[in-house]
């Protein structure tokens, strides 16, 4: 029978922010299509938590814990999982957020906004989201000429969203230090894309979505208006764009790209 193209057999997946809704979902996924996962997350019980479910549906996972603001702590994980798990063949980073500090209020403009807490928003989505993981796992994937490398942008990189300013620079930036790394590991059997999601309820935004009554906010309602499909997105609709793009028989001329599963979102303007 041949084998089939998004088959994950033989691959070792490192799924950097696990723990979380998103990264959790594709971990599962990339689990159920036959790849050893390593769960890497900052939060041990949400990362423990998500091997654990993924092992009780027959699959193969391990919880590393990691913090990925930190070249050390991300090394260290690097070899605790090629001694256990072998040579990671697809990495998939997912962490980051928004911190509220940096959202535009009228009780907290532009002009106000922390540059402590702007930097932490960079750290986070562009250093730990993209730049480090990329300098631990990537050279082994170049080394061995065999990788994948899949990074979370936003529908407010293409184009910012209000409020959210220094989530969106920061994002705009994972799009492009993406695109760098793709055309630098190109003819080194690395391929490097972009998964862009629109608005998926998680926790890192559910305050911002929902009232504590569960209803949901104006935030909300003005998200839903301008997404054609109406609705959020459930992360399990993330996971097989993730599998594309992990799969080299399936995306093996795929590289420098980003896919958006944003219900539409980015297809109009009013
Ligand atoms: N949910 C959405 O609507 C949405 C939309 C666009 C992009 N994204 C992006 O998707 C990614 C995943 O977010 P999510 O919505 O699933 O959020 P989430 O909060 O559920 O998951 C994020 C995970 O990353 C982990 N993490 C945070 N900092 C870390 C660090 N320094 N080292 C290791 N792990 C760390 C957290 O512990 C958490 O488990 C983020 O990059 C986010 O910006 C989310």
């Amino acid at each position: 029978m041949a084998t089939s193209l998004f088959d994950l057999t033989n691959e070792v997946a490192v799924v950097i922010g696990a723990g979380g809704v998103l990264a959790g979902a594709v971990a599962e996924g990339f689990a159920e299509a036959g790849a050893k996962v390593a769960v890497v997350d900052l939060r041990p019980e949400a990362g423990e938590a998500r091997a654990k479910r993924i092992r009780d549906h027959g699959g193969t996972a391990q919880f590393f814990q990691a913090n990925a603001m930190e070249r050390d702590s991300l090394l260290r994980a690097h070899d605790a999982i090629v001694a256990s798990l072998g040579a990671p063949t697809i990495l998939f980073n997912a962490a980051g957020g928004n911190d509220p500090k940096t959202t535009v209020t009228p009780d907290n403009p532009f002009e106000a906004i922390p540059l402590e807490n702007w930097k932490r928003n960079f750290d986070l989505n562009l250093v730990a989201g993209v730049l480090l993981p990329c300098q631990v796992f990537g050279p082994g994937m170049v080394a061995r000429r065999k990788g994948s490398i899949i990074n979370i942008a936003s529908v407010s990189a293409h184009i910012p969203l209000s409020r959210v300013v220094s989530y969106s620079a920061a994002k705009a930036g994972v799009l492009s230090l993406s695109r760098f790394l793709a055309r630098e590991w190109a003819t080194q059997g690395v391929r490097v894309n972009t998964l862009t999601p629109g608005f998926f309820p998680a926790d890192q935004n559910r305050a911002l979505l929902f009232n504590a009554d569960g209803s949901p906010t104006d935030r909300t309602q003005q998200i839903w208006n301008h997404t054609p499909m109406r609705r959020f997105g459930e992360a399990q609709e993330l996971v097989g764009a993730a599998i594309f793009l992990a799969s080299g028989r399936a995306s093996g001329f795929v590289t420098g790209a980003d896919i958006r599963v944003d219900g539409g979102f980015l297809a109009q303007t009013i």
